[in-house]
């Protein structure tokens, strides 16, 4: 029997039905040696990187949907499929495999079937790489995106969503010592990029906590809050925590707060091994606002949770689990906790708010209905120069002064995640403003 395959149809079954994140699943195989394991999971990441084209190959080929009972044929037609044009296996065991692991999870017919598919498929595969189109969005998603990016720049994207990641740290300090001594790159911004294989817990200066694993672009957030030594700031949505430790390497008091306690727990783990303290507290964002009584903060890092579509490089099988409602409900959750954050800052204060969604109703949007809503908040423009001391990153700030990554920024390093940040200063309503704002509550009345 096939294991490796058998397991990859298991674990793409298990994120398409159930709906959970691969890097989720895949810790729970441990039936496979670790190079077994690895294959596995580039087969598995490869299929969700070309998934919207391998379906459309498949169309021409199977007529008939497949009952439900013959699902795990379907999937091993994606698999099959994906080797076939992506990989080098040779087709015949392409062909072998998947047919005796249907053979083994379905039936004999439906094992008949996957045969006379893939094989037609082994057939024109050379035909069919040429007709390969680079979509990599299914088309809810692409229609989304496209009304905020359009279609050059959709082109752009979706190309640079395919590229496999590197794996990214952020370290304490010395990024150019660390560079040289973990033969990794050093980006404009002080990440430094490694090769993306082996084990991470093994490289030097982990366990000694000198360093932690952050992408290039979720790091620059905390880098647009200067002069934070000593000052209150409150990690709203802290865990994992790879910000939260940003916060305390630059010298701030931090609260870490987070709804998850399991999650926190990870945070708690993280900050332990790097040897740095925080105030950790579980609980709700909107529980805490409504209970605080302090003074207010000098600033609040509003790490909003988000569709996570910006980590679409990483996790290429979001598209395919999550829908325009799933945008649209944590746009909504952003909107409530944003609301309240006003009421703990401090006048004269900075609300940082950032997510790693590529959707522009979890960033740009949601920021302008926030300052329409709140007129004594201003954007403070982030730079390019504040960011790496260069025009380097010039390319990743928008007309606003905000920061918006995509996929295909950095593209001599090898791309980003996408992520937006936006850099809001509390204010007090000027006459003018409290003037307009009584009108605008008048008109509403009378209407
Ligand atoms: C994008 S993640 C934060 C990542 C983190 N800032 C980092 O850099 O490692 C969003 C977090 O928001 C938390 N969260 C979701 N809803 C929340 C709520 N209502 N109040 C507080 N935290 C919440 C989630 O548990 C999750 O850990």
């Amino acid at each position: 029997m096939n294991t490796i395959r058998q397991t990859a149809v298991e674990m793409l079954k298990n994120v398409l039905e159930d709906k959970n994140f691969f890097s989720e699943v895949k810790t729970e195989q441990s039936q496979l040696s670790a190079q077994d394991s690895a294959f596995a999971n580039m087969l598995i990441l490869t299929t969700f990187r070309h998934l919207v084209f391998i379906k459309k190959v498949l169309k021409k080929f199977v007529k008939k949907k497949l009952p439900a009972s013959a699902i795990n044929g379907q999937y091993a037609l994606f698999l099959g499929t994906c080797e076939i044009l992506y990989l080098n296996t040779p087709d015949y065991a392409v062909i072998n495999s998947y047919v005796e692991v249907t053979k083994h999870m379905a039936d004999k017919y439906v094992a008949g079937f996957v045969n006379a598919v893939l094989r037609n498929i082994c057939k024109q595969k050379e035909e069919l790489k040429k007709e390969e189109t680079n979509e990599f969005f299914p088309p809810e998603f692409f229609h989304i995106l496209n009304q905020d990016y359009g279609k050059k720049t959709m082109q752009k994207i979706q190309t640079a969503a395919m590229v496999e990641p590197k794996l990214d740290i952020t370290v304490k300090n010395n990024a150019k010592h660390w560079a040289e001594t973990l033969g990794g790159q050093l980006l404009p911004s002080d990440t430094i990029r490694l090769e993306n294989n082996g084990k991470i817990t093994a490289l030097q200066g982990y366990a000694n906590g000198d360093w932690w694993v952050q992408d290039f672009a979720a790091a620059l957030a905390v880098k647009a809050l200067s002069d934070i030594k000593d000052k209150k700031v409150l990690d709203m949505c802290a865990a994992p925590g790879g910000k939260t430790a940003q916060l305390i390497n630059k010298g701030a008091k931090v609260t870490a707060l987070d709804i998850s306690a399991a999650r926190l727990k990870k945070l708690q783990e993280n900050l332990q091994r790097l040897h740095f303290n925080a105030e950790v507290v579980c609980a709700d964002a909107l529980e805490y606002i409504k209970e605080y009584k302090e003074e207010g903060y000098d600033a609040v890092l509003l790490d909003a949770p988000c569709s996570a579509t910006g980590t679409i490089r990483r996790h290429p099988e979001l598209v395919h689990i999550k829908r325009l409602k799933d945008v649209e409900k944590q746009a909504e959750l952003q909107k409530e906790i944003l609301a309240q954050t006003p009421k703990i800052l401090k006048e004269g204060g900075i609300l940082l708010y950032c997510t790693c969604s590529i959707s522009k109703l979890e960033g740009e949007k949601q920021i302008a209905a926030f300052l329409e809503a709140n007129p004594t908040f201003k954007i403070v423009p982030i730079t390019s120069q504040e960011l790496c001391g260069t025009d380097a990153l010039n390319e990743i700030i928008t007309d606003e002064g905000f920061i918006r990554t995509l996929p295909q920024h950095l593209a001599n390093y090898g791309g980003t995640d996408s992520f937006f940040v936006a850099r809001l200063k509390k204010g007090s309503l000027n006459v003018l403003q409290k003037k307009s704002r009584s009108n605008r509550k008048y008109q509403h009345h009378y209407r």
